[in-house]
């Protein structure tokens, strides 16, 4: 693993402490994504019927909408441990045979970021999930030869923040490909308020729309929101958060309106100003940015896009009127 990866490796851990805390362990503490909820829903109560192990399950959507949550109820659901690793770290077939002949008979295996695996892995994996069983090869040269690991029946669950990148052969062998959705405000709205009572903390209607309509239809940003704001509420008003007081302390942290964060901001500020509005091509954002292209067009763009601020060309990417607008630019002629 390089530095890169391992500083995100130890952020995502801090920052998994506090959604552990606040992650809903079953179905009925699940808000949303109904279809996704109902067709798990029905496969858990299938399965369990016929005493077998779930169907292999894919997660894709941008991050913080609840893939992680979503493995941890099925594994609950279906009375089973969750092993959980990432694509990052599978790095040879040895490091996949570990982990999945330690499994019991029905065990879930949450792979995260499962399109980072290498490709070298990747191949094992699928007679992993297909047949259950794993060919390794020992020794090389002359005396190489493969031996057989039969596994037991496990359940994988994949989780992914770019399915364009998962290989067809893969994606065919998952038995349910779920996608997630950005989040309304009143979900959102719901889940603040679920959070708000799990951190003995009050708060009415008003203050969790508040905070729901500044977090970018994601559930962990409106429950790191909730957590600022608490702190304010806290100090400042007797530990209860009314619209009034999630506005102040939102206000005080720069907090978007919108929900628009600082990346968001220069991302449109690049198209807008630098890029006259576009067409401009996403490499040239993301070097104006000092961004990834890929972190831009997984965990930045699909709500800029769903948000109407940008729109995506076969030239480029290219800003609307809205985003002149939120950004208090007037749009130049062309
Ligand atoms: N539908 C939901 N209902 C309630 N809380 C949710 C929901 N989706 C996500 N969360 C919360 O948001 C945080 C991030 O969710 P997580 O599953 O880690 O996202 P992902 O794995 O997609 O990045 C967690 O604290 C989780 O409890
Ligand atoms: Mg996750």
């Amino acid at each position: 693993m390089n530095a890169e990866s391992r500083q995100s490796e130890e952020l995502n851990r801090r920052n998994s402490a506090f959604d552990n805390r606040l992650r809903p362990t079953d179905f009925d503490g699940f808000v949303g994504q109904r279809k996704v909820r109902e067709r798990m829903l029905l496969a858990v109560k299938a399965a369990k019927e016929r005493g077998e192990p779930l169907d292999h399950v894919l997660f894709s959507g941008p991050p913080g909408l609840g893939k992680t949550t979503l493995s941890y109820i099925l594994g609950e659901a279906m009375g089973v441990n969750v092993k959980t690793t990432s694509g990052p770290v599978i790095t040879k077939p040895g490091d996949l045979a570990g982990l999945l002949t330690s499994l019991e008979p029905g065990d879930i295996v949450f792979i995260d970021e499962i399109h980072r695996m290498a490709k070298t892995v990747e191949e094992y994996l699928y007679s992993a999930m297909e047949d259950y069983a794993i060919d390794i090869m020992l020794d090389q040269g002359p005396n190489a030869r493969s031996v057989r690991l039969e596994l037991p029946r496990f359940t994988l669950v994949g989780a992914t923040t770019r399915i364009g990148l998962i290989a067809a052969p893969l994606r065919a062998r998952f038995g349910f490909v779920n996608r997630l959705y950005y989040y309304e405000p009143a979900q959102l709205a719901e889940i603040v308020r679920r959070s708000a009572s799990k951190l003995a903390v009050d708060i009415d209607g008003d203050g969790a729309l508040e905070i729901a309509r500044r977090s970018r239809g994601t559930p962990r940003i409106a429950n790191n929101l909730l957590r600022r704001v608490r702190d304010y509420a806290q100090i400042n008003a007797d530990n209860f958060i009314t619209g009034e007081v999630a506005e102040s302390s939102l206000a005080l942290l720069e907090i978007d309106p919108h929900g628009l964060d600082d990346m968001d901001r220069r991302i449109l500020e690049t198209i807008c100003v630098k890029f006259g509005g576009g067409p401009v091509g996403l490499s040239t954002v993301a070097v104006s940015v000092g961004e990834e292209p890929d972190t831009i067009e997984e965990a930045y763009e699909p709500f800029l896009i769903m948000e109407g601020y940008i729109e995506r060309t076969p030239k480029g990417r290219v800003a609307t009127p809205l985003a002149y607008d939120r950004l208090g630019l007037e749009q130049q002629e062309k």
